[in-house]
């Protein structure tokens, strides 16, 4: 095999004779040329194949295979403008080709298929190109992630996925048997860090989390991984500082490394350009009084009845939808109602009905992408908060312990890997961000 080459890296081998490996994803015939759009996991290119250059064996070959079979071919590269691909502009005057299989009957067609069809199909799906895309941008985000916080002296630690009781609301937990007892799937590993922070300083974990959300929304998955970075010494204002800087670097690194992969998902990256600090900070209280505004603005009679919202109710997705219509880039909405957020929240000084929490909301409807807050450092203020919320008491020792050998201020927060991927692809639905998604009725394939 000659030069063996991956299609992402095909800029590199203009004028040279080249192999690749991979998949049909299409195939046009033109009289006497034979246009094959081929796949190697890494790209998408052209190969052209004349018919008095390969022969008209190889050609009525090539011109009968059907959708994704797997062949090598070789050829020479040449930069053509109009040629299609990912990346655009390169096609391959195919010499020679060897099928390794003819796949017949492949399910998924160029033709229009429902969710539900393509979601049983999501083993094949994923070599579609959109889904490819958003794995690539995916990926990339993940490196971003890790990169942001190596680079800036967290540790990176792990945190158990068996834990024996809730973290964010008794309500969506995953039970599992454990030998003669029960335990649960972890909804975050942020307590955990909470001990860890008081070894090292500042951790972050990043891994799966599970939450049995009974809601079907575009924006809730069961299964989904989160980063949670945790610092001592780090107030809600440093918090958010913090935020801004790394929601803005992973932005920017997806845009610099995945613009192929966002032209293919034809993203207007000009929104994303826009993702720059200081992000806008609005108070809870602010924030309430301008979706009670647009709601009394607007014409739209089932917009004001999705809208309808008093001091202390929670956000849903259509307030943060229309609220961050206001903004041209990410915003804080900081100080939530104690009673709506989780049970580990510093109260607000002087005003204990709000705690020092904070969200970060994205643009264009996209809603809540990070939870965070600076956390309870008072023993006895956290043994009350942990009764009122009527949790098991014995269970949460440890964590007030943080409390009593040596209690500093500290934050942290969590960034859900889906929502942001979602968000950056400006795709509809989080289930295509995963390769394989688990929601509230499905677990297959
Ligand atoms: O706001 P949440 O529940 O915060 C926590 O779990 C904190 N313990 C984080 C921390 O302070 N260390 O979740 C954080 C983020 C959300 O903003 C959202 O991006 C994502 O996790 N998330 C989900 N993503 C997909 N599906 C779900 N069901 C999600 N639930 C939360
Ligand atoms: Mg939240």
């Amino acid at each position: 095999m000659t030069n063996l080459i991956t299609i992402e890296r095909i800029a590199d081998h203009v004028g040279q004779r080249v192999t690749i490996r991979g998949w049909l994803y299409d195939l046009t015939p033109k009289g006497k040329l034979l246009f094959l759009r081929l796949r190697d996991g890494t790209g998408l290119t052209q190969g052209v194949a004349y018919r008095p250059e390969v022969g008209d064996e190889l050609f009525e070959r090539l011109a009968h295979l059907g959708q994704e079979s797997s062949l090598i071919v070789s050829g020479t590269v040449k930069a053509n403008d109009r040629a299609p691909g990912v990346p655009r502009g390169y096609e391959i005057a195919v010499e020679e080709a060897e099928v390794l299989q003819d796949a017949v009957g492949y399910p998924i067609t160029p033709k229009e298929h429902g969710v539900e069809f393509l979601m049983d199909n999501r083993h094949l799906w994923l070599r579609s190109s959109k889904q490819w895309a958003i794995m690539r941008v995916r990926a990339t985000i993940k490196r971003a992630i890790i990169d942001f916080f190596d680079s800036r002296g967290f540790l990176n630690i792990d945190t158990p996925i068996i834990t024996p009781s809730a973290a964010e609301g008794t309500s969506t937990l995953f039970e599992v048997g454990y030998f003669d007892d029960k335990a649960y799937l972890a909804q975050t590993g942020q307590l955990y860090n909470e001990a860890n922070i008081m070894a090292f300083g500042k951790v972050y974990c990043f891994g799966p989390t599970f939450r049995a959300e009974k809601s079907k929304t575009r924006r809730h998955l069961a299964e989904f991984w989160m980063v949670e970075p945790e610092i001592a010494f780090c107030d809600l204002e440093q918090l958010m500082a913090l935020e801004e800087e790394f929601v803005s670097t992973v932005v920017g690194r997806a845009l610099d490394e995945r613009a192929n992969e966002l032209a293919v998902l034809e993203r207007d990256v000009t929104a994303l350009r826009n993702v720059v600090a200081p992000f806008p900070r609005i108070s809870y209280d602010e924030a309430v009084q301008r979706v009670q505004a647009i709601r009394d603005a607007t014409d739209d009679p089932e917009l004001k009845e999705q809208l309808a919202i008093e001091w202390g109710d929670d956000f849903g997705s259509p307030h943060e939808t229309e609220l961050t219509k206001q903004f041209d880039r990410p915003v804080f909405v900081y100080g939530y109602p104690t009673a709506v957020k989780a049970f580990y929240m510093e109260p607000w000084p002087g005003r204990p009905e709000v705690c020092k929490s904070v969200d970060l909301l994205a643009p264009e409807g996209y809603g809540e992408i990070i939870g965070g807050s600076e956390r309870m450092s008072d023993p006895e203020v956290l043994l009350a908060a942990i009764r009122r919320h009527e949790l098991p008491e014995a269970n949460y020792q440890w964590y007030i312990d943080l409390r009593r050998y040596g209690s500093v201020p500290h934050s942290g927060f969590g960034l859900g890997l889906e929502r942001t991927v979602t968000w950056v692809c400006g795709i509809e639905h989080i289930r295509q961000t995963s390769p394989f998604p688990r929601t509230l009725n499905r677990m297959t394939p």
